[in-house]
Order: C-alpha cells, then sequence, then structure tokens
C-alpha cells in the first residue's frame, strides 16, 4: 500500500448510552502503521470504544485524533473520507452480492476514491487476500466465516485507507480459523496500514499487535507493548488461563 500512515487516538474518552457512561475517560493511540489490539472481557466496553473511535457515537467528553485532526465532531462516513475503514463485529458484508461486488461497493461507496482505479484496488488488494481471489463471482453469504470476514476487511481496504478498525475479528471463528484469520491480519498489517483491533481472544490478538490495552469496567487497566501485556502476571492469571 502507498497511502501514507496516519495515526489513531483517543484523548480522555467518555462515552456510553443515554447519559450513562461506559468509558470512563479512555486515552489510548496508534502509532502510524502500527497495530494496537485492545483486549477484554464481555461488556468491557470494547464494541463502545470503537464505535467511539470510527465516529457512530458521540463522546460526552474527551477527543478523537485521526492524523493531525481532531475529528470528534465528525460522523462515520467523515471520517471514512479522512481514511478511517471500519469492519464492525457483525453483518459486515452484503451477504446476497457476490465477493467481487462487495468489493465494488467498498470502492465505490464507502470512501471518494483516491485516483486510483478499480482494477489496481483490486489487484493491491487480493495480493493480501490470495485465498478469495478464487472466490470473486460465490456469493458474499455462502462463504465460510473467515472467508467472509476476509471478504469484509478486503472491501474496507480498497478505498486505500490509512487507518483499519476491526471490532472482533474472530468472532464465530473455530480456533483454527480464527487462527488463519490473525495471519491474513499480520499480512495486513505489515502492508503498511494503521490498526486498531478490539478483540476477545487476548492471545491471538497481543500475538498480531505491536501495542496491546487492556480495558476492563471501561477503564484502561494496562497499555504497554503487545509481549509485555501478553508475559503481565495478573493479566495472564485473569484472562490467558496461565501462571
Ligand atoms: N446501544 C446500547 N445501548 C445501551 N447500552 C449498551 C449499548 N451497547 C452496549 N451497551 C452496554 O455497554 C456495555 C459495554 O458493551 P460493549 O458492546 O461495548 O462491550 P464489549 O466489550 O464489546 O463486549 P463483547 O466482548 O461482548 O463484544 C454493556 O454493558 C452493554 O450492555
Ligand atoms: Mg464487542
Amino acid at each position: 500500500m502507498t497511502a501514507p500512515a496516519a495515526g489513531l487516538e483517543l484523548r480522555e474518552v467518555v462515552a456510553g448510552y443515554g447519559g450513562q457512561p461506559i468509558l470512563h475517560g479512555v486515552s489510548l493511540s496508534v502509532q502510524p502503521g502500527e497495530t494496537l489490539v485492545v483486549v477484554g472481557p464481555n461488556g468491557s466496553g470494547k464494541s463502545t470504544l470503537m464505535k467511539t473511535a470510527v465516529g457512530l457515537l458521540r463522546p460526552m467528553s474527551g477527543a478523537v485524533r485521526l492524523g493531525d485532526a481532531d475529528v470528534t465532531a465528525l460522523g462515520a462516513p467523515a471520517r471514512a473520507a479522512r481514511g478511517l475503514a471500519y469492519v464492525p463485529q457483525e453483518a459486515n458484508v452484503f451477504r446476497n452480492m457476490t465477493v467481487l461486488e462487495n468489493l465494488h461497493v467498498g470502492y465505490e461507496f464507502v470512501a471518494p476514491a483516491k485516483g486510483a482505479a478499480f482494477a489496481e484496488r483490486l489487484d493491491a488488494v487480493l495480493a493480501l487476500f490470495p485465498e478469495i481471489r478464487v472466490k470473486l463471482r460465490s456469493t458474499a453469504g455462502h462463504l465460510s466465516g473467515g472467508q467472509r470476514q476476509m471478504v469484509a476487511m478486503a472491501a474496507a481496504l480498497m478505498p486505500e485507507p490509512t487507518v483499519l478498525a476491526l471490532d472482533e475479528p474472530s468472532a464465530g471463528l473455530s480456533p483454527r480459523n480464527a487462527e488463519l484469520l490473525f495471519e491474513v491480519i499480520g499480512r495486513v498489517a505489515a502492508s503498511g496500514v494503521t490498526m486498531l483491533i478490539v478483540e476477545q481472544n487476548t492471545r491471538l490478538g497481543l500475538g498480531a499487535a505491536d501495542h496491546g490495552v487492556v480495558l476492563v469496567n471501561g477503564n484502561v487497566r494496562l497499555a504497554a507493548p503487545a509481549a509485555t501485556v501478553l508475559t503481565d502476571p495478573d493479566i495472564r492469571r485473569l484472562y490467558l488461563g496461565g501462571a
């Protein structure tokens, strides 16, 4: 990918629903070209954090920055137009369209094209996802869960975003398919895209990350290099089932 990298940052974000905060002053930042994985138990606020980052939820206070700009007041489409791509936890492909049509939607409608022709973007994206090259004419709804996640990521990458945000990419996948998907995620990260991932599978998620954040009850419990989080004794005991 040739797009210039851009970072993403949350500053003291308080956010929730109906006036009730779920995130209690969360700060984190993803450096350009790096991958940050947010882990934490069910209900800890990971999807809420993601929705706030991508502009689907307006924070009660605090700020969101994309690259050099404060984007707190911008909604999701405006952030997408500035290079922030988002793959939600559920309903992330058009199931009754083919894979190729899904990629077209990503290219035409998600964010304005930056000048690269469709065929050029298709080549660049399929180089990262050889698994779906042979499935272009298949109906997305007929693919396996892992293949569908790849289609969702591929469609999100079609407009050549600088930041890719993934909510729970391994949700619903078998352990083996989740592992394979994280290999693909590693490939995407190596292509230079900045990545923010929230993931319940602590070991897999942190294994693919440069930095890790542990979110518990809407608070950052630990923020450190991913390898440090993986070896933190408390984290191992609480979330990794190891001594
Ligand atoms: N639209 C909503 N309206 C009201 N409360 C909500 C809404 N979405 C989430 N919540 C509440 O916010 C809290 C955090 O939910 P969130 O989905 O952010 O957690 P999560 O860490 O993503 O969980 P999971 O691992 O199950 O995906 C939960 O208590 C949930 O019930
Ligand atoms: Mg969630």
